[in-house]
Parts: C-alpha cells; structure tokens; sequence
C-alpha cells in the first residue's frame, strides 16, 4: 500500500486521477485503527475510485498534554488493517510539520454557537483544532466525499457546517456507531482501558438506551437527572456529561416538541480516560 507523509507526495500521486475525473473519497483519522474506522473506509470504498485514509495526531485539538503524549501511534498496524480492505486505497501520514511548518496553532472558527456545546464546552480549543486540520486536509485532497463517524457527532456537525461556511466543494457523510458486541463504542482509547475499567465502559452504552426508553414518557430534566444519579451510584465510571440535546443546534432541551428531533449525549472518565458516546431519542 502506498504510504505518503508529506503534502506534495499525495497531492502529485492525486492530480492525475482527478484530471481523469475519478472520485476521491476521504477518511481523516488519528490512527489507532478499528473496525470502527475501518467502516468509514468500506463505506468510502464502495462508493469513490479512489480513497484516502490520513492518519495524523492533530495536536492542535489536544487541551491535555498527557492525552495528546499517551494517544497511541501504531502505523504499522494500521497499514496491515487496512491492507486486509480491497480497492484503490492509499494512506496519507504526515509529521507535524508538513501540516504546521514549525508553529502547530490553530486557526479561530466560527460554526454558528455548535462549538460552544458539549465537547466544546469541556475541551477549550478542542473544534478550532478540528477545524484547522480538517480544513487543511481538505485543501490538500481535495475529495469529492468525506466520511465521519455519528460517534463524534458534534465533530461531524461541526465539519458540516465548516464546508457550508466555507463553501468547500465535497460531500460529507455521516456513518453509524460501531459498537462492541457488549455496547461499547469502540474508540482508539478503549485499548489503555485497564480491565474492571473494561467490564464497567459498556454501563455507558446501557445507560443511553435505558434513557432513550424514558425519553418516551419522561421529560429531559427527568431523564438527566435519573442517569446523573445512576452515575453517582457507580464505583468506576465519574459522570462528566449528560445532556439531551435538539440534534440541529445541539443545545440542550427544555421543552419536548413533535417536530424535532433528539439526541442523548455523554462523556464519562474511566479512571483517566475519557469515553464519549451518543444515541438518537427519535
Ligand atoms: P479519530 O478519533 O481517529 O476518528 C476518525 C473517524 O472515525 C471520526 O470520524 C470518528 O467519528 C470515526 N469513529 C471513531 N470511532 C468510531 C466508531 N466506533 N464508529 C464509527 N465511527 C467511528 O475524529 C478524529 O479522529 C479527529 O478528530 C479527526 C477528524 C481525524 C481530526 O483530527
């Protein structure tokens, strides 16, 4: 599989193909692959001629540097995951500085009060780091489709909007949760996760469709409150967000209506790590 680490090398292999019009489709990852990574990349098989995975630890979307030193960085084992995938697929790696020269900021974004939000909220600087690598990618491979995971589905709401804004030409797309068989949301950070940790995590995934089942009949204050307290009662798992949110502006309910439609949303620490995971209500 062709690896490439520097912008020219990927952008000389690319010219060609887009000059005969084939499509590009494009995966921006951190690495540490998983199947449910490996979704996006089958989706984005299937429908382009050719794909993109890049595979970059963006510090600049990091607010905690021991995050950021701990994430892990296992390219070999990348390549062979995504060697086991058939189609026209090529891995874009760079260092730091091909993206950021010698000055890894990021850039201010304004996505319409989306960023205030949630992750927003508890990681400063967190979708300005997003939106600065992102859109750099974008620059650089400019595919016709790129694919995000519902996983992060601020993220995603979040690039929506920043190719709106900007009025970039390519179509993003969203792709469900992969999950393991016990509900946990699979995520790069689940592997650092010591195992009573383990045996809890899937508590998480549990306790959104126990809500989502609530959500019928109960108001959102009600549901927030029942899991907050769930989280409470725990030995293992410290609640750090729960909030049911119009899925649109992703600003939190107050009052239920027909006509829209929602989303629960949490963050939990497990031990150190943090999980993040979400469920549609509607
Ligand atoms: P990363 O966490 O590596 O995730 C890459 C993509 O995989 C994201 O779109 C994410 O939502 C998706 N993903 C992760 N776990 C998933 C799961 N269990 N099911 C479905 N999709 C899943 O998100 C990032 O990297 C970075 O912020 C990035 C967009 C690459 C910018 O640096």
């Amino acid at each position: 599989m062709n690896i490439f680490t520097e912008k020219k090398q990927i952008q000389n292999y690319l010219k060609p193909l887009k000059n005969k019009r084939f499509s590009i489709g494009f995966v921006p990852t951190m690495g540490a692959l998983h199947q449910g990574h490996l979704s996006l990349v089958k989706e984005a098989l299937q429908h382009n001629d050719y794909v993109v995975v890049s595979i970059f630890v963006n510090p600049t979307q990091f607010d905690n540097a021991t995050d950021l030193k701990n994430y892990p960085r296992t390219l070999e084992r990348d390549t062979e995951l995504l060697e086991t995938l058939s189609g026209n697929l090529v891995i874009y790696a760079p260092e730091v500085s091909d993206l950021y020269g010698d000055n890894a900021k990021s850039e201010q974004f304004n996505f319409d009060g989306l960023e205030f939000e949630m992750e927003g909220r508890f990681r400063q600087g967190h979708f300005d780091g997003v939106g600065t690598i992102v859109k750099r990618l974008f620059e650089i491979v400019l595919p016709d489709h790129a694919y995000f995971g519902q996983k992060d589905f601020q993220q995603l709401a979040i690039i929506k909007k920043l190719v709106e804004k900007h009025k970039l030409p390519l179509t993003v797309h969203g792709c469900p949760i992969h999950r393991e068989e016990n509900g946990l949301a699979l995520s790069s950070r689940n592997e650092r996760l010591k195992s009573d940790y383990k045996e809890a995590a899937p508590f998480i995934y549990k306790t959104l469709k126990d809500a989502k089942k609530q959500f019928g009949t109960k108001s959102a204050k009600t549901v927030t409150e029942w899991v907050e307290k769930e989280f409470r009662n725990h030995d293992l798992l410290k609640l750090e967000y729960f909030i049911i949110a119009d899925e649109d502006t992703l600003k939190t309910v107050n009052r239920k209506s027909e006509t829209k439609t929602y989303r629960a949303f949490i963050a939990v620490y497990a031990d150190d790590i943090r999980l993040i995971d979400n469920i549609a209500l509607n």
